[in-house]
């Protein structure tokens, strides 16, 4: 047994900085397997930087994350994990298929091409050139290449940005159905009723987590109805 067993996801003591901006400043969290962890904060608060340091695109100052039992960054480990960056990022002039057929191949996964075209509902789109597509179709794209491997951790950063709200629904379908089926899932948001779709959110702020739990234990730590008033009450920071 180490500390990380039954955890997708270990973060300790974690500290990035930029210049003399600190953008993580001690941020610890633990995501179990199978869980959706939602990081919820405003611009800045330092999603973005958290979640390139899962995936070892980051290297902390100081503290550790290990990631599926292995302490990163972890070249093996990426195989394992999905990563959809904040601006869907695809091939413009391949096609759908290209572009998904791409992303499997790199991982040995082309036999799950089709099946993830389908996930997402882009199958009978898959000869359009990404560069004609909307920004919703594309963001489904972005998603299909993000789990055309199978990943056991999918790392999906404002996921939905520039999504209808319709599709945002099914997209949040989508993830819960995979973590249902056992993957691991950490997802920034800064749209509340996303937030109240994951099993367990931190409230990230000034580069610092500064409340954990779920959207129910939130409330009542904030003595609140609202997802909203739970977030202003529990992430209101006084000094910086
Ligand atoms: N590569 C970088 N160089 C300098 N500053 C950065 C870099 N990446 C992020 N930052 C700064 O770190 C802070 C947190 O950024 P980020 O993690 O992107 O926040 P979020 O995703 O929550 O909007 C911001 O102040 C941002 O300007
Ligand atoms: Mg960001």
């Amino acid at each position: 047994m180490d500390a990380s067993d039954g955890y997708a996801v270990v973060v300790d003591e974690v500290v990035k900085t930029f210049g003399g901006l600190r953008a993580l400043d001690g941020v610890s969290l633990r995501v179990k397997r199978g869980e959706v962890y939602g990081l919820l904060g405003p611009n800045g608060a330092g999603k973005t930087t958290l979640i390139r340091s899962l995936i070892g695109m980051i290297v902390p100052d100081s503290g550790t994350v290990t990631v599926l039992g292995k302490r990163m960054p972890n070249v093996a480990i990426l195989a394992r994990i999905g990563y959809m960056t904040q601006a869907a990022a695809l091939y413009p002039d391949l096609s759908v298929q290209e572009n998904v057929g791409f992303f499997a191949a790199i991982n040995g996964a082309e036999a799950n091409v089709e099946e993830a075209m389908r996930l997402v509902e882009l199958y009978d789109r898959r000869s359009s050139v990404v560069a004609t597509l909307s920004g919703g179709l594309r963001t489904r794209a972005s998603l299909a290449c993000a789990v055309v491997h199978h990943p056991d951790l999918l790392l999906l950063d404002e996921p939905t940005v520039g999504v209808d709200p319709l599709l945002r629904m099914q997209l949040w379908d989508q993830f819960k159905e995979m973590a249902a089926r056992g993957t691991s899932i950490v997802v920034s948001s800064h749209v509340m009723d996303e937030a109240e779709r994951c099993d367990r959110l931190g409230l990230i702020r000034f580069g610092r987590l500064l409340a954990e739990g779920s959207v129910a234990e939130l409330k009542a730590k904030a003595g609140v109805e609202r997802l909203e008033d739970a977030f202003l009450k529990l992430a209101e920071v006084k000094d910086r």
